[in-house]
């Protein structure tokens, strides 16, 4: 259930104040405050963070998304026979982070909503096979696999949940 009616989910902008956002993840609060900007500028990630509506520069959550390919290897077999042989093109969730007054109240499951959306809103133009979500932990994967996402066969805390088994 979402307990923060107001919640908006932008690309991160220079308003934004991102050093005070911690989540429980030191590297993750610190790629926020000294990488994401950068990222961006460089075209290397999008970053969107999540603000209350009345609070509109206090970061309450963020998510990076950019592209990866994912070498057959590492799909399930059955999966894997129906593709041609070469590496299939990806989204990769990098880094998800909620701040820790907010957690537990929706807004992890908004943000991954918001990134399944926007891949889904570019694989119209440009095709897309499956999202890929980088866990930090075991924890995290859980997070993941009850949306899901299930973990490729070589690494552990990266999950895929190919976008054709996606319904909104
Ligand atoms: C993991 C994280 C992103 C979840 O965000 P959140 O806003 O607290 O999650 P939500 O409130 O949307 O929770 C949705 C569901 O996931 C469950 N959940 C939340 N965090 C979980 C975790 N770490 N492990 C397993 N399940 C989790 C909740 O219990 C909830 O289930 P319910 O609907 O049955 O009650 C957040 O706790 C966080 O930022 N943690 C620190 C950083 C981190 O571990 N990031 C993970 C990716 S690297």
């Amino acid at each position: 259930m979402i307990h923060i009616p107001t919640l908006m989910i932008t690309a991160l902008g220079p308003t934004h104040g991102r050093k005070d956002f911690k989540c429980g993840a030191e590297i993750l609060d610190r790629y926020l405050e000294k990488q994401a900007g950068q990222d961006v500028k460089r075209r290397i990630s999008r970053v969107y963070v999540a603000t209350d509506l009345q609070h509109p520069q206090v970061i309450i959550g963020f998510y990076t998304l950019s592209t990866l390919s994912i070498d057959l290897k590492q799909l399930p077999d059955q999966l894997a026979q129906k593709l041609p042989r070469h590496p299939v093109p990806a989204a990769l969730i990098g880094r998800l982070a909620v701040n820790k007054t907010a957690q537990g109240q929706g807004v992890g499951t908004m943000l991954l909503a918001d990134a399944i959306k926007r891949t889904l809103a570019v694989s119209d133009q440009i095709a897309i096979y499956a999202i890929v979500v980088d866990a930090m932990n075991d924890n995290a994967s859980k997070f993941y696999e009850q949306f899901g996402f299930t973990r490729l066969s070589d690494d552990p805390q990266r999950l895929f949940l190919p976008l054709k088994s996606i319904h909104f």
